[in-house]
């Protein structure tokens, strides 16, 4: 029997209609398909044509051509497990922080383990953020807890106060997690005054510094804790392939803490299985691909700064970032109001966070997209205002 390997859309369309005559429509992957259907020009994968999708923090440059090729490689294997390229990824992460391989856990996007991390924390208390951060696996880890997230009080100028977050480290606190730089805000605390912190809340409390957009911020290597965990205190970091790597769909991500701290934080994980192949296969490739990372830096800051320019040119203002988004402040606008004009207008960006009504994310993605965002602010703010 010939396999084809090269299923075209319009086949997998139709093998889907032909489930969901079968009753097999009831499984969500397919039920997918079944709305695919509807929209015959929609993609299988990424956003439809015409549609700029500045939403999600996504790196539109990646995968590096390296991963690309890798991953082409690892599907033709995807039969077996996971095995000796995990460890080859925990080995190439290690070296570069002067680490060893224990100290390394792997997971489907950083997601994966910072979730285990936030179910480890609810056994035993709650985990100690600033009002706004990102909380997803926060709130994941712990719903089944009687623990949950203490915010701090909100700050004028949205930043993480330091000083108030080692105040509020009390016996009940079980991690003090902050989001370096900060998502949604995209703000960055000095490297000196987080170092410090870090210092002294880590003799009370396991502190977890979220540096998925490290790679993004002016200076990665003195704006990451790290070298904490090499010099023995209680922190631990996580990092993902999902940002600069461009490989937000391929679901790689990894946390560096003290190895008998890993082993703990493992135990509420999948291992190996929670882990794909190509996704492996691609961060190996991509790690050390400077030219790749150069490139999509440069993009990114070029963004960041065309959007900076035109939100203050159209009344707006938007924090410093440090990320691969900017959170715009929009005076008197609602920021969901916002979100629905720039729909309209195939813009895809966040709405509301929490109570911050005024506040819009928007993520860089290729100048023509963010160029497409720029040309549609005037349009929507005349719509709404
Ligand atoms: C700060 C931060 N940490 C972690 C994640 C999780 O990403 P992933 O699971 O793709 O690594 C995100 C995703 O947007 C994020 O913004």
């Amino acid at each position: 029997m010939t396999i084809k390997t090269n299923l075209s859309r319009r086949t997998f369309l139709t093998a889907s209609t032909v489930a969901a005559g079968t009753g097999l429509a009831a499984f969500p992957s397919l039920a997918f398909a079944q709305s695919s259907a509807a929209n015959a020009n929609a993609p299988l994968y990424g956003p439809p044509p015409g549609v700029a999708k500045l939403n999600a923090n996504e790196n539109p440059y990646g995968p590096s051509p390296k991963a690309i090729a890798a991953m082409t490689e690892a599907i033709s294997q995807g039969a077996y497990y996971v095995s000796s390229t995990a460890e080859t990824l925990k080995a190439i992460i290690a070296e570069r922080h002067g680490l060893t391989k224990d100290h390394i856990i792997l997971s489907s996007g950083s997601s994966g383990v910072l979730t285990s991390l936030a179910m480890m924390a609810a056994q035993r208390g709650s985990i100690l953020g600033s009002d706004l951060f990102w909380d997803t696996t926060s709130r994941m880890g712990t719903r089944n807890s009687t623990h949950g997230i203490k915010r701090l009080p909100k700050t004028d100028d949205l930043s993480v106060d330091l000083d108030a977050m080692y105040f509020a480290v009390d016996g009940s606190i079980a991690l003090a997690q902050i989001c370096n730089p900060n998502n949604p805000t995209g703000s960055i605390v000095s490297p000196q005054k987080l170092k410090t912190f870090c210092d002294k809340v880590s003799q009370q409390t396991m502190v977890l510094v979220d540096e998925a957009y490290n790679e993004v911020t002016d200076d990665p290597e003195a704006n990451s804790m790290i070298p904490l965990i090499k010099a023995g205190k209680n922190v631990v970091v996580a990092r993902t392939f999902s940002k600069i790597y461009g490989l937000a769909g391929m679901r790689v991500g990894y946390m560096i803490a003290a190895p008998e701290t890993a082993e703990s934080i493992s135990a509420y994980g999948m291992g190996s299985y929670g882990l794909n192949q190509a996704g492996i296969a691609a961060a190996v490739a991509s790690y050390n691909d400077t030219t790749f990372l150069a490139y999509s830096k440069s993009k990114i800051v070029e963004a960041r700064e065309m959007i900076a320019e035109a939100v203050t040119a159209n009344g707006l203002s938007a924090l410093p970032s440090q990320t691969s988004f900017m959170f715009v402040n929009l005076g008197d606008i609602n920021a969901e109001d916002f979100r629905k004009g720039m729909a309209k207008e195939n813009v895809l960006i966040r709405g509301i966070y929490q109570d911050y009504l005024h506040w819009s994310r928007v993520s860089v993605g290729k100048i023509p997209d963010v160029e497409r965002y720029i040309a549609a602010i005037p349009r929507v703010l005349d719509s709404i205002s």
